[in-house]
């Protein structure tokens, strides 16, 4: 069944093709596992809670297909028509993450393999290779009879493509991926001469004399960056290849549902390039869990929202799952602390998300996550967990007219690029197994615990609007990107530079000439020998702040060169070296920290730069309370999480949605508590700064 009006992507992608009129609620809904009575039952408990879209389907291949071509469809006809005699919407899973045990029977070359040529044992999930011909005639064809299928039932409201693509069949070195990477090098490179000079091959002699000799970076004793990062794009444009095959199916016979694929976004190098893919989706999709032995657990969550909105240019993304209490694979799985699992859902819808679905609605008894928290958890109705989501469900009702409001007043942002979280480890590096993003970590650390939200942005994003721009260890950075950093700058901007910034180009090559290589020239400065830290060591600074992990040789001209030493080394290898500089530059100016400081301090030279650049918070609080705006065409929506164990209070005026309460000036947050104000009138000074509308 086929439309004659094809929508646009314009038309697909957004709030006006949500499956859902209001906040989406729900979450991963496995039926299958369960009697029929006990299905009964969950219609009963997601109206008591609130539940509005459940996904279904995610695992259910050798349900629809129990044999090599024998489909049937009467569980999933009968499962569609009860969700919507309730009136919960679905969003429909290709069942592709879930290889029926008959094809890998008839089929087991579509396993992945290892870097040591050895395949993953069938069961699990994801047990495919991406680029096998062989999985993808097998997978478009069950995605082409559901699709035809359930064309045209109302309860069918999103796609929902695979699961996770990339987890767990993230890398594969069979002799078709071989043969596939092969392909897209030479597609790449052309000549094999060129693909030499890219790859720098003369080291160690390692010379290609034609395509055919490429091999994907399996087992051998240590291998090229240049290699190693193209593999990791090679295998992130597989999966997309698959991706993209599922969609035109979906696309021929339900051009108006819109389509999504769950992501895993935190804090990177992520298993595919989520940025690039984020507008293959009409609804831009997230799951995300937390730690729960990390303190700082709600900011790594307020990380990768801040990501997600970038992903979804500013406008709503879909939180697909969380989790209601403990997961099961940490090697100790906390529940979440009182309150936590509100705390945590807002913080997602404050950051821009339209939804809080979850990971899954009931727990299973049996199987690989049997104690993997639920909306219904084990215990059942009569649970701390389903009392919490039972007033979340409420909240969620409450706040609808939130519902495509976007984040305002973003002032701050962060450059983030995956590729350059690839090319940190892709090859050996003066610090080894470092994470890409613990410096982007640290800054937006500072800037939660001040208020001040920030959008973590990838190098090509339009910077002009913003106040600040922090680029944190941004390793790989193309010419033009780092041109687009100078030219920000010079028309009035302010930037944070920091450690190993700009050091390779787009195929993991050192820039010569003195680090941070393509800032050197807009920061003046230029270090020659980097001089990491044991975790133990630390360096003092002469204004009396520390550094620990990684200090820089650097040197700043004595020439006048508009090049201010804002502090020095004053002990370690690099004693009396630079260690912070500013430098005026056109209208603007350009920092950079060459050291890894702690917290504290690195959170007085982000106080600094926000005064210097005039960002202001979203509402004055204390430290520890997150302080979020929404906004839409009428309304301003401030979101307030008190994340502490203390009573605190915001400055701020409004109607608390949540419980009707009018506020003069002084928001009262009991510990824990969580507050969204309509604040009608209160925002409206001109003091919203250059956001976005
Ligand atoms: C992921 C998956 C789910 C489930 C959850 C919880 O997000 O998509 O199928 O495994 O994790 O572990």
């Amino acid at each position: 069944m086929t439309s004659s009006t094809e929508p646009t992507r314009a038309t697909r992608r957004g709030t006006a093709n949500w499956p859902t009129a209001g906040l989406s609620f729900g979450g991963d809904y496995s039926p299958e596992q369960w009697p029929w009575e006990t299905v009964l039952e969950d219609m009963v408990l997601m109206g008591e809670a609130g539940v509005n879209l459940v996904t279904l389907g995610v695992f259910s291949w050798v349900v629809h297909e129990p044999q090599d071509g024998r489909f049937d469809f009467t569980w999933l006809d009968r499962m569609l028509d009860l969700l919507h005699e309730h009136g919960i919407s679905v969003d429909l899973a290709t069942p592709t993450a879930a290889v029926p045990m008959w094809l890998h029977r008839l089929h087991p070359e579509i396993l992945p393999q290892d870097e040591h040529g050895h395949p993953l044992a069938p069961g699990g999930r994801l047990g495919w290779c991406a680029s096998s011909p062989v999985f993808r005639s097998y997978a478009l064809r069950i995605v082409e009879r559901l699709a035809s299928h359930v064309a045209g039932h109302p309860a069918v409201r999103m796609w929902h493509i695979s699961n996770e693509l990339g987890g767990g069949n993230g890398r594969c070195h069979c002799p078709v991926s071989n043969a596939r990477f092969r392909d897209w090098v030479e597609a790449k490179y052309a000549t094999v001469d060129a693909l030499n000079d890219a790859w720098g091959t003369a080291f160690w002699g390692n010379t290609y004399s034609s395509f055919a000799e490429v091999t994907t970076p399996s087992g051998v004793t240590a291998h090229n960056p240049g290699q190693l990062l193209d593999f990791e794009r090679f295998s992130s444009d597989e999966l997309l290849g698959h991706y993209r095959a599922e969609r035109a199916v979906l696309q021929r016979w339900t051009p108006h549902v819109p389509i999504t694929t769950n992501f895993m976004v935190g804090l990177g190098p992520d298993v595919v390039d989520y940025t690039r893919w984020a507008d293959e989706t009409d609804i831009v999709a997230n799951d995300h869990y937390t730690y729960g032995p990390d303190p700082l657990r709600h900011q790594e969550l307020a990380f990768s929202g801040d990501r997600m909105r970038a992903m979804s240019g500013g406008g709503p993304w879909m939180l697909m799952e969380h989790a209601a209490g403990a997961a099961s694979w940490h090697p100790i799985n906390q529940p979440k602390r009182p309150g936590e699992l509100i705390r945590h859902a807002l913080g997602h819808l404050a950051r821009g998300s339209d939804s809080a679905m979850f990971f899954q609605w009931r727990a299973s008894r049996l199987g690989t996550e049997q104690f993997h928290s639920a909306m219904l958890p084990h215990a059942g109705r009569d649970s701390r967990i389903f009392r919490d989501i039972t007033t979340l469900g409420g909240h969620l009702r409450a706040l609808r007219e939130v519902q495509g409001s976007v984040v305002a007043d973003v002032q701050v942002a962060i450059l983030h690029d995956n590729e350059a979280g690839w090319a940190v480890k892709s090859g050996l590096k003066p610090i080894n197994r470092p994470s890409y993003a613990e410096s982007a970590r640290a800054v937006h650390n500072a800037l939660f615990e001040r208020a001040v939200t920030a959008d973590i942005v990838p190098p090509w994003a339009a910077l002009a609007d913003y106040r600040l721009v922090v680029v944190p260890g941004l390793f790989l950075v193309s010419d033009t990107n780092a041109r687009a950093v100078r030219d920000y700058v010079e028309a009035g901007g302010t930037v944070l530079v920091t450690w190993f910034s700009g050091i390779v180009d787009e195929v993991n090559t050192v820039r010569t000439g003195g680090f941070p290589g393509a800032f050197r020239d807009l920061l003046g400065v230029s270090s020659e020998e980097f001089s990491p830290l044991t975790v133990e060591e630390r360096v003092a600074l002469d204004n009396g702040w520390t550094a620990k992990r990684w200090t820089e040789f650097m040197r700043a001209p004595e020439d006048g060169s508009g090049v201010e030493i804002v502090a020095r080394y004053a002990g370690g290898t690099v004693s009396g070296a630079p260690a912070i500089t500013r430098r005026t530059v056109g209208a603007g100016a350009a920092w950079y920290l060459s050291a890894d400081l702690e917290a504290a301090d690195l959170g007085a030279l982000v106080d600094r730069l926000l005064s210097e650049s005039g960002v202001e918070p979203a509402a004055a609080v204390p430290r520890g309370v997150e302080a979020v705006r929404r906004r839409s065409a009428s309304e301003s929506y401030l979101f307030l999480i008190n994340h502490t164990a203390e009573p605190a209070w915001a400055d701020a005026s409004g109607t608390d949605l949540l419980t009707g309460t009018l506020h003069d000036g002084q928001v009262p947050l009991a510990a824990g508590a969580v507050a969204v104000l309509r604040e009608s009138g209160a925002w409206s000074t001109g003091s919203q700064g250059p956001g976005r509308p």
